[in-house]
């Protein structure tokens, strides 16, 4: 079979894990060219992954013939302006998450997505970890009953620097960082969040209010089926990257998680545990990568993508709640946009 073209767009530290995988990891794809707006930054990637080209931005990547996929690895805001464009030019796209950071671009993007028929993934990469995976088969299997409380923490260990805020390129916490337990709560409960409020903090780190920004949050959340819920972020835990998920139910519980069995545990900048990893690099090392090898599947396969622009949109539909409930500090509704429709079937794309 011929292998998938792929450019990547956006080498930092994400893009460029993206691109290391698709060059060595995936045999069925072929990494033609690497783009940034930073063309240095872009040459030097592709000269150390041995790739003939690089560009300096998205319109110089759309013109290369055989490039059949988009990998779209960009600062947040700019995403739903790159899938927009990507796929009018007929690309099929993986784009990381967010989507988008407002409904409004979301929709916009999934649009482009639709008229054009191509297929669109979004990088909620945690679907693919294998932890996660072994939990939802349980959950399917019925193995906890039926699921009644959802709990989940996001923890980066190094807070991100002044600049980064300043820069205002990203969402804030509930578009960078909660929207991957965001869509955790959809996937694994298998219903939809009806309601949140949030609590948010700036301590220790007073000076981003300013840029609409948090360091933490709690939200609680009520689902359309009667379940309840509740996720926390925060961006400075010191001792490590601290991901844990547990889902609670009526036959039992099913906990994701990286902490020892001990009463008490002592967690600080030496790191508590030896389980616990450094950085969500580590952390989700097979999902990066069993998450680009599904993509170059699918479309080499005709098979829609398993995350979709419709995960991606509902999880910003979620994150807009949580930022309007810390906004107004009260509770409220998520609201449900309607998805726009493909016109055409799903286009086969070139092969390289
Ligand atoms: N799925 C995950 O677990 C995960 C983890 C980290 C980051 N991310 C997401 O990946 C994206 C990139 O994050 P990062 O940490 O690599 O950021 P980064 O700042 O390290 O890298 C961003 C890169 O994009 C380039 N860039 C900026 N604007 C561009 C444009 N308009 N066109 C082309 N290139 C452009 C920059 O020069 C830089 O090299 C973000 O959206 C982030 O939310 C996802």
């Amino acid at each position: 079979m011929a292998k998938l073209g792929v450019g990547v767009l956006g080498v930092g530290e994400m893009g460029k894990r993206h691109a290391e995988n698709i060059r060595r990891l995936v045999p069925q794809a072929r990494l033609v060219a690497i783009a940034d707006v930073a063309a240095d930054r872009a040459r030097q990637v592709a000269d150390e992954l041995e790739v003939e080209r690089s560009c300096k931005g998205l319109e110089e990547l759309l013109e290369c013939k055989d490039i059949d996929s988009v990998l779209i690895a960009t600062p947040d805001k700019f995403h739903a302006e790159a899938v927009q464009k990507a796929a009018a030019a007929g690309k099929n796209i993986l784009c990381e998450k967010p989507l988008a950071t407002n409904i409004a671009d979301a929709i916009a993007a999934l649009k482009a997505v639709a008229d054009a028929g191509v297929r669109l993934q979004i990088g909620f990469m945690r679907r693919y970890d294998p932890p996660y995976v072994a939990a939802m088969k349980r959950i399917e299997a019925g193995e906890i009953g039926e699921p009644v409380i959802f709990k989940s923490l996001g923890r980066d260990k190094d807070v991100p620097p002044l600049s980064a805020y300043e820069s205002g390129v990203n969402g804030m916490l509930f578009y960078n960082n909660t929207i991957h337990d965001f869509d955790l709560a959809r996937w694994l409960m298998r219903d939809e969040v009806a309601e949140l409020q949030a609590y948010t903090t700036v301590a220790i780190r007073p000076q981003i209010a300013q840029y609409g920004d948090v360091v933490a949050s709690l939200v609680n959340l009520k689902y359309r089926g009667g379940a309840i819920g509740n996720v926390e972020s925060y961006v400075q835990s010191i001792y490590g990257y601290d991901v844990r998920t547990e889902i609670i139910g009526s036959k039992g519980s099913i906990f994701v998680g990286s902490l020892d069995k001990m009463p008490a545990t002592f967690l600080s900048s030496g790191g508590g545990s030896k389980v616990l990893a450094d950085h969500f690099l580590s952390r989700f090392y097979d999902a990066y990568l069993e998450e680009v090898r599904d993509f170059v599947d699918n479309i080499l396969h005709d098979r829609p993508p398993r995350v979709t622009g419709e995960d991606g949109l509902r999880a910003l539909e979620i994150a807009v709640a949580a930022e309007n409930s810390h906004l107004n500090q009260e509770p409220v509704p998520v609201k449900t946009e309607v998805m726009p429709v493909a016109r055409h079937s799903v286009a086969q794309g070139t092969r390289s």
